[in-house]
C-alpha cells in the first residue's frame, strides 16, 4: 500500500483519473481511424493546463490496445510530465503480466492507496482472452479487508512500513468494467459478471463514496444501489450511449478530475479537448 499525507489540508486532495488510452507498439497506431498516441498527448497536454497540483493519477485500464511493453512505456514516460504518483488496474485489452514486467508499471502497481483520510481501492476485473470482468475470490476478499480497515484505525495490506497516522474515513473504489448494466444494448453482456458479489460487499460498509470505473467509454454519473457511479469518457474514441447495435459518438478524447474533501463530498466533473477534430471510422461494427 501507498499513502500520501499533506500538509494542506484548506483544500481537498485532486485525483485524475485517465482511462482506456487504447495504446499501441506503434506510435502512429489508430483505433477506428483515430490515432490514440495522438489524443493521448492532447489529453494529458489538457491535464497540464488544468491542473497544476493533482496528487494523484489512476488509469483505470484498457491502457494498452495490443499490450506492448513499448505502450505502456510510452504511456509512463508521457504521463510522468504531469508531477504525480500514478496507480492502475489492468482492462480487457491489457495484460498484467506485461505491464507488471514493465518498470514504471511495476512500480505503480497499487492494490489500495491512502491519500489523507481517504483510500483509494484498485479492483483488477480482467479476465485474460474476455471482453467481459470477473472480481476474483482474491479481489472481492480484499475489497471486503479494505473497506473493514476503514474507521478502525487498522491498516489495509502487510506493508505499513511508511503508513499514515491518519484514519481512513472515504473510499473510493476503482475498477477497469462497468458494474452497472452498460447504456447500448450491443452492452449488456460485457461488463462486471459478478457485479452482485461486488454490490453486496458495498452494501455492508458505510466508507464507500464513489464507484469509479471506464470500459464503455461515455460519461455517467448516477446513483444506484445507494451508491454513486463515476464513468469517464476514453482519451480517444468514444462509444454512443442508447442505442441497440454498436455505434460511435463524435465526442471528443476527455478525462476526469475529482475533489476528495475531507467531510467525504466528491466534486467531479469530465474535461474534454476543444479544437480537436474526431476522424473515425463511422461504419464500423465494434472495437
Ligand atoms: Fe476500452
Amino acid at each position: 500500500m501507498q499513502t500520501k499525507t499533506r500538509d494542506d489540508r484548506a483544500r481537498p486532495l485532486r485525483l485524475i483519473q485517465i482511462t482506456d488510452t487504447h495504446l499501441y507498439r506503434d506510435p502512429a497506431g489508430a483505433l477506428l481511424g483515430l490515432n490514440t498516441q495522438d489524443s493521448f498527448v492532447q489529453v494529458v497536454d489538457l491535464i497540464a493546463r488544468q491542473q497544476p497540483d493533482p496528487d494523484w493519477i489512476v488509469a483505470t485500464g484498457d491502457i494498452a490496445q495490443d499490450a506492448s511493453v513499448e505502450a505502456y512505456q510510452r504511456f509512463a514516460d508521457t504521463i510522468a510530465t504531469l508531477n504525480a504518483p500514478f496507480c492502475w488496474i489492468p482492462g480487457n485489452h491489457d495484460s498484467r503480466r506485461v505491464m507488471t514486467s514493465t518498470p514504471a508499471f511495476k512500480a505503480a502497481f497499487m492494490e489500495r492507496v491512502q491519500l489523507g483520510n481517504w483510500q483509494i481501492i484498485m479492483l483488477d476485473t480482467s479476465v485474460p482472452g474476455e471482453v467481459h470482468g470477473l472480481l476474483s475470490d482474491h479481489e472481492l476478499a480484499h475489497l471486503e479487508a479494505s473497506l473493514a480497515s476503514a474507521g478502525s484505525g487498522k491498516r489495509a495490506g502487510s506493508d505499513d512500513s511508511a503508513a499514515s497516522e491518519q484514519r481512513v474515513e472515504h473510499s473510493l473504489v476503482c475498477l477497469h468494467h462497468n458494474p452497472i448494466p452498460g447504456t447500448a444494448g450491443w452492452m449488456q453482456d460485457i461488463g462486471l459478471h459478478n457485479a452482485q458479489a461486488f454490490l453486496d460487499i458495498l452494501k455492508r460498509h458505510d466508507s464507500v463514496r464513489g464507484v469509479v470505473y471506464g470500459h464503455i467509454h461515455q460519461t455517467l454519473d448516477f446513483e444506484a444501489h445507494g451508491q454513486r457511479f463515476y464513468c469517464t469518457p476514453s482519451t480517444c474514441i468514444q462509444f454512443k450511449p442508447g442505442v441497440e447495435d454498436f455505434a460511435l459518438d463524435l465526442r471528443c478524447p476527455a478525462y476526469r478530475w475529482f475533489d476528495l474533501h475531507a467531510d467525504g463530498r466528491i466534486e467531479s466533473a469530465v474535461e474534454r479537448l476543444q479544437d480537436y477534430t474526431v476522424e473515425v471510422d463511422q461504419s464500423a461494427g465494434g472495437y
